[in-house]
C-alpha cells in the first residue's frame, strides 16, 4: 500500500510513472505551473482549458495561447465547449499540439460557461454530453477523459449515472470532483461518491478534492480504489506538496530553494505572457510561495507593491543569495524554446473552474 503512489498506472497507452495528477487550474495552471508539477513528481499535469469557442467565434475572452513543452510530457489539455463539431475539431487541434490525453470540462461551475451548455451544465444533459463524448474520442487517436463533478445541486449524484453511460461513448478515464456546481469549493468533497463511480465503470479514475498530504492521498486511494489523486490547490505555490504527497517525506524547502522556485517561476512566466500581463498575473503566487511561515509577511507585501518583475527577483535575491546558483541550475536543464509548440487559435479561458 505504501507505494502505491510511486507505482506506474495507464490510461490507455499512455503511461503515468505516478499516481499523482495535477490539477487543470484556470489562472494557475500556466506552462512553468505543469513543468515544475512533472520535476516534483507529478505522473500526469494538466493544461488550463482551453475555449473551442475560439475555433467557432474568435472572441472569447482570453489570457494566451497555450505553449507545449518537450519536458511537460505526458500532458494533458483540456478542451470545453457545448458543440460536438467545435470540440471535435478542437481535440485535433490540440492532438496535434502533442497532447497524450485530451481531457473534457464537464465540471466548471462559472456562469459565463455554464449560460452556453458548457461545463457543469452537461452533467444534467446526458444525452449531449454522451454526443460529445463520442464526436470527440473518435476525431482524435489519443485518449480521451472527462472531469465531472457530482452534479449541478447540492446532493445530486449525477456523475454516478453519467459516468458509465460516458465510458461507453468513448471515455478512457474520469476524473471526478465531488463537489455540486453550487457548492463551487465549499464544504468538502465526498470521496464516498468517487468509491460508488469506481465500482461502476471499468476505467480508471481519478480522485479530485481536499488532497493536500501523503496521508489523504493514499486513504482516498484505499478507500475509493480510484487509480490515482489529482492536487489543485495545495500545489499553488507550493511545488514540495506534490513531492511530499508522492514520497511522504514532508521535507521543508530551505528559504534558497523557495527563492529558486519563484524566480524560475517569474522568468518562465513572463516568457510565457509577456512583461505587463505576468506582473499581474504572478501576485497572488507570492503569497502562496513565500507563505507556510517560510518568510515573513511583511516581505510578501514588500513584492507585491513592486512594480516589475525585475524588482521582485532583485529583492528575493538579496533576501536569499544561494537561490542565484539555483536559478542558473535550473534554467539549464531547461529544454530549448525553440522546440516549444503553440497551440494557435485554441484561446485559454480566463472563465475556469471544476
Ligand atoms: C483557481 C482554480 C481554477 C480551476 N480551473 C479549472 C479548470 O480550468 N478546469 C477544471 O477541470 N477544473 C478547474 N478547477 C478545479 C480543480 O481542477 C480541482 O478539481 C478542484 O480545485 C478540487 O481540487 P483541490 O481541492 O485539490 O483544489 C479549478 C480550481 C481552482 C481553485
Amino acid at each position: 500500500m505504501a507505494l502505491k503512489l510511486r507505482e506506474s498506472w495507464r490510461i490507455g497507452p499512455v503511461e503515468m510513472e505516478t499516481r499523482v495528477v495535477l490539477a487543470p487550474m484556470a489562472g494557475v495552471s500556466v506552462q512553468a505551473f505543469r513543468r515544475q508539477g512533472r520535476r516534483y513528481g507529478a505522473g500526469l499535469v494538466c493544461s488550463e482549458m482551453v475555449s473551442c469557442a475560439g475555433i467557432e467565434h474568435r472572441n472569447e475572452r482570453t489570457l494566451d495561447y497555450l505553449r507545449v513543452g518537450a519536458d511537460e510530457h505526458p500532458l494533458a489539455i483540456q478542451i470545453f465547449g457545448s458543440e460536438p463539431p467545435a470540440m471535435a475539431e478542437a481535440a485535433r487541434m490540440v492532438e496535434a499540439a502533442g497532447a497524450d490525453i485530451v481531457d473534457m470540462n464537464f465540471g466548471c461551475p462559472v456562469r459565463k460557461v455554464t449560460k452556453t451548455g458548457a461545463g457543469a451544465c452537461l452533467l444534467e444533459d446526458a444525452e449531449l454530453a454522451c454526443r460529445i463524448t463520442e464526436a470527440v474520442s473518435s476525431a482524435v487517436s489519443v485518449p480521451v477523459t472527462v472531469k465531472m463533478r457530482r452534479g449541478v445541486e447540492d446532493g445530486s449524484r449525477a456523475c454516478l449515472e453519467l459516468g458509465p453511460r460516458l465510458v461507453d461513448a468513448g471515455a478512457a478515464a474520469l476524473t471526478l470532483h465531488p463537489r455540486s456546481a453550487k457548492q463551487m469549493y465549499t464544504g468538502y468533497a465526498d470521496h464516498t461518491l468517487t468509491a460508488e463511480l469506481v465500482e461502476l465503470v471499468d476505467v480508471p479514475v481519478i480522485a479530485s478534492g481536499d488532497i493536500v498530504s501523503h496521508a489523504k492521498a493514499q486513504a482516498v486511494l484505499a478507500s475509493t480504489g480510484a487509480a490515482a489523486v489529482m492536487v489543485g490547490r495545495g500545489a499553488q505555490g507550493n511545488p514540495w506538496a506534490i513531492r511530499e504527497i508522492v514520497l511522504g517525506d514532508g521535507v521543508e524547502p530551505t528559504r534558497e530553494e523557495v527563492a529558486a522556485e519563484l524566480i524560475l517561476f517569474v522568468h518562465e512566466t513572463v516568457r510565457e505572457l509577456g512583461e505587463r500581463r505576468a506582473s499581474g498575473f504572478l501576485k497572488k503566487f507570492y503569497g502562496w510561495y513565500l507563505g507556510h511561515g517560510r518568510f515573513p509577511k511583511p516581505f510578501k507585501n514588500e513584492l507585491v507593491q513592486l512594480s516589475s518583475t525585475e524588482e521582485v527577483v532583485t529583492r528575493l535575491l538579496a533576501a536569499a543569495p544561494g537561490a542565484a546558483e539555483i536559478v542558473e541550475r535550473l534554467e539549464a536543464e531547461l529544454p530549448d524554446p525553440e522546440d516549444e509548440i503553440l497551440l494557435e487559435g485554441m484561446p485559454i479561458s480566463i472563465y475556469g473552474g471544476g
